[in-house]
């Protein structure tokens, strides 16, 4: 089996797009912590009433939460799958190993962008709220305003898609990426790509990064 993939980056750097084509056009299987809260929140649970406002705010849930959730949404034994948005700090890294990963090969892509730039990317991103298509009314706009071009359905913003939280989001990220960077890079599994660059060219990177 092809080693798990852990995509490490700023919100807006790309992940959830990149994902989507290495799910169609390599097999992967994407999980992504992000949409698992998300659904979570869409669908009234517990887990999503405790953690609506912190996502709102742009924070971190706690560790074991999504760790509890990770767990329980992936199968690593049958399935290559890529990591979204896990880990986000030096103890979920850790985590990562010693409770998901356990014996399974890793690696990890480092989406490496000026921060200043995603500001803009955050607040123009739609969503399609029946296939999850992800578009950007400056880069990737659709077709005919608020309607997908795969499958008809509306476009939607996230809540944390606002200037306030995106600051919050992106400043979250700056105190926390340092020691995951690190602890990838000691254990010779840390690549880094060029996120600002054309998504067909992030993508031919990674294709080459996983066939390497
Ligand atoms: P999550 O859903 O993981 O969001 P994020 O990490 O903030 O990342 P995004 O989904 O915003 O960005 P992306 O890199 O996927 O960018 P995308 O491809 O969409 O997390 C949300 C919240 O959940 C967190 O704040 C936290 O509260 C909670 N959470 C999640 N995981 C957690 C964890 N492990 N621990 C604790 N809490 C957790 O692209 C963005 C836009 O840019 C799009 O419009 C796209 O079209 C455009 N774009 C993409 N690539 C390019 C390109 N190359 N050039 C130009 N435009 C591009």
């Amino acid at each position: 089996m092809k080693p798990q993939l852990i995509l490490l980056g700023a919100p807006g750097s790309g992940k959830g797009t990149q994902a989507a084509r290495l799910v169609s056009e390599l097999s992967y299987n994407h999980i992504s912590t992000g949409d698992l809260l998300r659904s979570e929140i869409k669908s009234e649970s517990e887990l999503g009433k405790k953690v609506q406002g912190i996502m709102n705010a742009g924070k971190l849930v706690d560790d074991n939460t999504v760790l509890e959730l990770l767990n329980a949404n992936c199968d690593l034994t049958a399935n290559a799958y890529i990591f979204d948005g896990f880990p986000r700090n030096y103890e979920q890294a850790n985590l990562l190993d010693t409770e998901v990963m356990k014996d399974a090969k890793s690696s990890a892509v480092y989406f490496d962008i000026d921060l200043d730039k995603l500001a803009a990317r955050l607040t123009n991103r739609r969503t399609c709220s029946g296939c999850g298509e992800i578009y950007n009314l400056l880069s990737k706009a659709p077709a005919k305003e608020g309607v997908c071009d795969l499958c008809g359905e509306s476009l939607a913003q996230r809540k944390d898609d606002n200037e306030e939280t995106v600051k919050t989001r992106l400043q979250v990220f700056k105190d926390t990426i340092d020691p995951v960077l690190a602890y990838y890079e000691e254990s010779g599994r840390l690549a880094r790509i060029d996120a600002s660059l054309a998504p067909d060219v992030v993508f031919a990177a990674l294709r080459d990064l996983t066939e390497a």
